[in-house]
């Protein structure tokens, strides 16, 4: 397979054009012909003229590549070595939303011939490409895995805004249904992974080994965003504490904040839904979730705390939140935990003023029912800065100041950008 794809004997198509989908077809186009298939015509058209619809890359990496975008599933006929990289968000009861990921599943069982290879690259639980989507790709094509055509799984590990540690950079896990695949898939991705192929023994590890890196990640900022609620109760920076247990070797090394976004709050749900499948009570990965997911709640209560201190009625107080990405330097608002601070504020009927340098405004208009402000006001009584963007990370009193009317206005500072640089003209507060 590896040597006809290079031959350009025969084409690699990539289904999902994403975050995760895009850069890895775009890398493959450099030397393979490469088929970029979704959904979403909006999108294709603008893949077509070299725009990314995720405002990660730009028009410089669509050049010099041989791909072919489409929205049409019988181009995919023409293919024979598929990486499918569709999403796999949760349900409203937090269960895996296997739809995209079966949906996928059932359009290549229309196009799959015998010697195709199918590698999924969507963060799943394990079991899930052998168990969930094998049985549709067989169903469907009326063929047999491991005889008829070969399936994988290779996580993806990129994180979005993150312009150095790109995909080809990273060491990409590979697994096979067989020794054979295996070694396959391992040379395909090889030849542009500079970074290095980790082979794993299964596809169950493959699966298991990318929903564990982001679940580790998950309780390890839980642990510290419980210590930034006990701490906060004793007036400790929570930062200072973390900065000198730092200096033990083995101390790691995480940070309080929110958990948003489509990875991290998301995937130890698939692992937690497995292991209850299985009869297992999961503990620990659930209860790292109930803390992160309380973090925007205790933001709020805390800003209104604040408010009331000052001698103010919440309820005519005006607050503007600057940053309502799920992180920072991205456009991405799905799941962005900072609209959550801003319902519960609302709530309070705080009249809150949203501003955001990446975010599109009739995205946020779309997802949460209100707009940004692209120029805000000078009354604020409170100001929240939620997100770490690198536009917010040399203001200065003086213009914390001048959005503001009243004598001394608060600074709820949840990513720490300021500690140590206000005076106390301001009340500052940092989680
Ligand atoms: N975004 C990340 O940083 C990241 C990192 C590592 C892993 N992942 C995982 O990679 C997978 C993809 O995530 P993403 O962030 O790229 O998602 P995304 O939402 O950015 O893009 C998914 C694309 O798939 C398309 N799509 C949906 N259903 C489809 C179908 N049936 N057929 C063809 N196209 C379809 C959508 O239109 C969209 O363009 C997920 O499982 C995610 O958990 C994401």
């Amino acid at each position: 397979m590896y040597q006809e794809l290079l031959n350009r004997e025969k084409k690699l198509a990539v289904i999902g054009l994403g975050y995760v989908g895009l850069p890895i077809a775009l890398e493959f186009a450099k030397d393979f012909d490469v088929i970029g298939f979704d959904i979403n015509e909006a999108r294709v058209e603008m893949m077509k003229r070299g725009e990314d619809p995720s405002s990660e890359l730009d028009a410089t990496t669509f050049q010099n590549r041989s791909i072919t975008f489409t929205a049409n599933y019988e181009d995919l006929k023409t293919a024979h070595f598929f990486v499918v990289a569709v999403p796999t968000p949760v349900n409203e009861d937090k269960s895996p939303n296997l739809r995209p990921v079966l949906g996928a599943s059932e359009t290549l069982g229309k196009v799959i011939k015998k010697g195709d290879y199918i590698i999924y690259e969507s963060t799943v639980y394990p079991g899930c490409t052998e168990e969930d989507c094998q049985p549709v790709l067989e169903k469907v094509s009326g063929l047999k895995t491991g005889k008829d055509f070969k399936i994988g799984y290779s996580p993806e590990r990129i994180s979005p805004g993150d312009k150095l540690r790109t995909v080809d950079k990273i060491t990409k896990i590979v697994s096979g249904c067989d020794a054979e695949s295996l070694e396959e898939i391992a040379k395909v991705y090889g030849h542009i992974i500079t970074a290095g192929i980790y082979k794993a023994a299964t596809i169950k590890v493959a699966e298991a080994a990318k929903i564990i890196e982001n679940a580790q990640r998950d309780i390890n900022i839980a642990f510290v965003n419980e210590l930034a609620m006990i701490f906060s109760k004793m007036n400790i920076n929570t930062h200072d504490v973390l900065a000198a247990a730092g200096t033990k070797w083995n101390f790691l090394k995480f940070v309080p904040g929110l958990v948003g976004g489509h990875c991290i709050g998301v995937d130890p749900y698939y692992l937690t839904h497995k292991a209850e499948k299985m009869g297992y009570d999961p503990q620990v990965i659930l209860s790292g979730r109930r803390v992160n997911n309380g973090m925007a709640s205790f933001l709020a209560s805390r800003t209104i705390q604040m408010i009331i201190k000052e001698g103010k009625n919440p309820s005519k107080a005006k607050v503007l939140v600057m940053g309502i990405t799920f992180k920072e330097n991205v456009t991405d608002i799905r799941n962005s935990k900072v609209a959550d601070i801003i319902k519960e504020l609302k709530e309070f009927s705080i009249d809150v003023d949203v501003a955001d340098p990446h975010a599109s405004n009739a995205e946020v208009e779309h997802e949460y029912g209100y707009g940004l402000v692209s120029n805000p006001s000078n009354d604020y009584d409170a100001i929240l800065v939620a997100v770490n963007h690198d536009a917010y990370l040399n203001k200065d009193e003086a213009f914390f100041k001048s959005l503001s009317s009243c004598g001394r206005p608060i600074i709820v500072d949840v990513k720490n950008l300021y500690k140590g640089k206000f005076s106390d003209k301001v009340n500052y507060w940092a989680l």
